[in-house]
């Protein structure tokens, strides 16, 4: 089929369309990810090692990126999806009517939603919350991370401590995801990215899947 047809598509039928029938139920899955990114995040996830994988998302609201990084971990050993997020529509001025209408059409408690999408789509098992800020999680961090997904705070400065709490745990060959960059009102993620990723040599093959930027840490 040609790809003007697809991309006048559904999410559901460009999913099927794509070869990518095991990301179907992301699109019944509240947030903010488009069918591109969700792929890219699932094929970047599924690109991981067979073995100890670590995956870290900032900003998991109801699980749907959350959904898409498991399904590409699934079937690895020992891999780990550290989802981390207060789960109490928190964040930024600008988002702040959106998550309040989302929490309320919940109509009780986030973090439940977010495990009760994740358990349906059975991946419970690699799965870690830290429910509670970003900034206070990375103070307990050590470890190196194979994939950081940032999508939590969107205001510039929660942007900027993010990236530099985080994104120095990115192992040397990992990934690092940063969500909304190319977005019409949110201009934290985007600044970080012009001021501290795009000249650093230290990150290479950057690039933008729809809003969102990625880019891998140099192999020394
Ligand atoms: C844009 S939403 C995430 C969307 C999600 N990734 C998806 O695919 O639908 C941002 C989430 O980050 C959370 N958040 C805001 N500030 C945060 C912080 N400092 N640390 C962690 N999460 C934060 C918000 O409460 C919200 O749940």
């Amino acid at each position: 089929m040609q790809t003007k047809t697809i991309r006048r598509l559904g999410s559901r039928a460009k999913l099927w369309l794509r070869g990518y029938s095991m990301l179907l139920p992301y699109v019944g899955i509240d947030g903010w990810l488009c069918v591109d990114e969700a792929i890219e995040l699932f094929e970047l996830a599924r690109a991981l090692p067979d073995d100890g994988a670590v995956v870290v998302e900032i900003g998991s609201w109801q699980g749907k990126s959350s959904f898409c990084l498991g399904q590409g971990l699934r079937g690895k050993r020992a891999a780990r999806l550290c989802c981390i997020d207060p789960f109490d529509a928190s964040g930024d001025a600008e988002s702040a009517d959106l998550y309040a209408a989302g929490a309320d059409a919940v109509g009780g408690d986030l973090r439940q939603r977010f495990e009760h999408n994740m358990r349906e789509a059975g991946l419970l098992d690699h799965l870690e919350v830290h429910q509670g800020l970003s900034h206070e999680v990375a103070k307990q961090w050590h470890e190196p991370i194979d994939l950081l997904f940032l999508d939590g705070d969107h205001g510039y400065e929660a942007v900027r401590r993010d990236y530099l709490d985080w994104a120095r745990h990115v192992r040397a060959g990992g990934f690092l995801a940063m969500h909304d960059v190319d977005h019409g009102f949110h201009d934290g993620p985007r600044r970080v990215v012009d001021e501290l990723v795009r000249n650093d040599p230290e990150w290479v093959d950057g690039r933008l899947v729809e809003t969102m930027f990625v880019a891998r840490r140099r192999q020394h």
